[in-house]
């Protein structure tokens, strides 16, 4: 980059361009992908994504293409009421419980544009917000690069299955040297694919209830659930959500459909709504998308098909890939839901150290042309942890990436060989 085009800029425009907020996997990522295919072709185990769906989403896509002419002017910024109202319905019957009215609810461009709002109205510039570790590895820029919060991660440990409890929660707020405003609570968790309980939510609620902080309920993987769990919204937990109890969903996960970028906000706080209506502009999602996955969601049967092949081919795809680790001495923290498993690594590590967890992610990247999401994007307390995610590619090539990690991890060590 020329130094001159970046004497240029004002200060955070220097920043954002000299230090991309983007991690180093999603940088190789994007860099190996561009790449033409080469004896072992490159494959990504990083990107939380599903395609498995396509072949029902698609079709539906396609049969909504005669679009009402008012789609092409301006709308609501927080999307249009009637898509709104569809919205409340249709996650009422498939996983909130119950049915919220469209003033209730605020459409953005992503579940990450809907948590940087809802974000920047809860909290200011140099508060904390808690965030339990293992972690999805964007809440720190969504957070973090334009709001200029600072995430204090409540730490949980391997040992003790990675759970939450009110003292590690305790402990976090205790260690914060600046005012904590929120909790940033992800159920089904990114990268664990666990399935939070009534009663660890009720945990969570009553801990952050007794601190009067907000809790926002991240719930994007809520049909991706696949385990013996059954997916529990905050929604069924608080019949009456109340001024701080706060939920993030999109079509990302859910609906493989992380491209159409349509995410939103269920809240009871007219506050907070009204704040984020004021934001929306700058996120808005486009009238086409929203009417077109107005149509998806009406169609209750195909809904109720949808949700149901979701979870047998995502348990189908999820056995396969467990089986296929078990087969490539690869030991991983079982999974109930999502798109991905947490890998443990920590026998092939050279020494507990992050240094060395990068190395590893290096190896199995160079070496075997894989690559794995490493923990320390996903702030994990320990090193020797990999989220490996399985619905973005088909499961052939995942199982092959799997195959040639366990080849490289099981063989001579670096420097051995031939
Ligand atoms: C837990 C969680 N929240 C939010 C997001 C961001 O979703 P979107 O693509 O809708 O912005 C992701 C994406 O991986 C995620 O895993």
């Amino acid at each position: 980059m020329q130094p001159d085009s970046v004497q240029a800029l004002a200060r955070r425009g220097a920043q954002l361009a000299t230090e991309s907020p983007m991690a180093d996997y999603i940088v190789e990522h994007f860099q190996r992908s561009s790449v033409g295919d080469g004896a072992e072709p490159y494959i990504p185990l990083c990107i939380a994504e599903n395609s498995q769906l396509h072949d029902l989403v698609l079709p539906r896509i396609r049969a909504a293409a005669e679009v009402p002419g008012r789609i092409l002017g301006y709308d609501a910024m927080i999307g249009a009421e009637e898509f709104r109202t569809q919205l409340g319905a249709f996650m009422g019957r498939t996983f909130l419980g119950r049915c919220f009215p469209p003033e209730q609810i605020a459409v953005m461009a992503g579940a990450g544009t809907v948590l940087e709002n809802v974000f920047y109205a809860l909290a200011d510039p140099g508060d904390a917000v808690l965030v339990p570790t293992p972690s999805y590895a964007g809440f720190w820029t969504d957070l973090e690069t334009r709001n200029g919060l600072s995430i204090v991660p409540v730490h949980c440990a391997a040992d003790e299955e990675f759970k939450l409890t009110p003292a590690r929660l305790e402990a976090a707020l205790a260690s914060s040297e600046r005012p904590v405003k929120a909790l940033l609570f992800t159920n089904p968790d990114n990268p664990r694919g666990s399935v939070a309980t009534p009663a660890e939510i009720e945990q969570v609620l009553a801990w952050a209830e007794g601190h009067g902080i907000h809790v926002v309920f991240d719930e994007i993987y809520a049909l991706s659930v696949f385990g013996e769990t059954p997916f529990t919204s905050v929604a069924q937990v608080r019949p009456k959500l109340g001024s701080h109890v706060h939920i993030v969903w999109a079509f990302s996960k859910d609906f493989g459909a992380s491209g159409l970028r349509c995410g939103l906000l269920v809240s009871e706080n007219e506050a907070l709504l009204a704040a984020v209506n004021g934001l929306a502009y700058w996120g808005a999602v486009s009238g086409h998308t929203q009417w077109m996955l107005g149509q998806l969601i009406s169609d209750e049967a195909w809904v109720d098909h949808y949700c149901a092949e979701l979870r047998r081919r995502l348990g189908v795809t999820y056995a396969r890939v467990a089986q296929a680790l078990g087969a490539a001495g690869i030991p991983m923290v079982p999974a109930e839901a999502g798109i991905f498993v947490l890998c443990d690594m920590r026998q092939f590590l050279g020494d507990p150290s992050w240094d060395a967890e990068h190395a590893l992610w290096r190896r199995i990247l160079d070496g075997a042309n894989v690559n794995v999401t490493p923990g320390s994007a996903c702030r994990i307390e320990e090193p020797g942890f990999m989220r490996l995610c399985y619905a973005a590619i088909p499961l052939d090539t995942v199982l092959c990436g799997i195959e040639r990690i366990g080849r490289l991890l099981h063989g001579p060590p670096p420097g051995l060989r031939p």
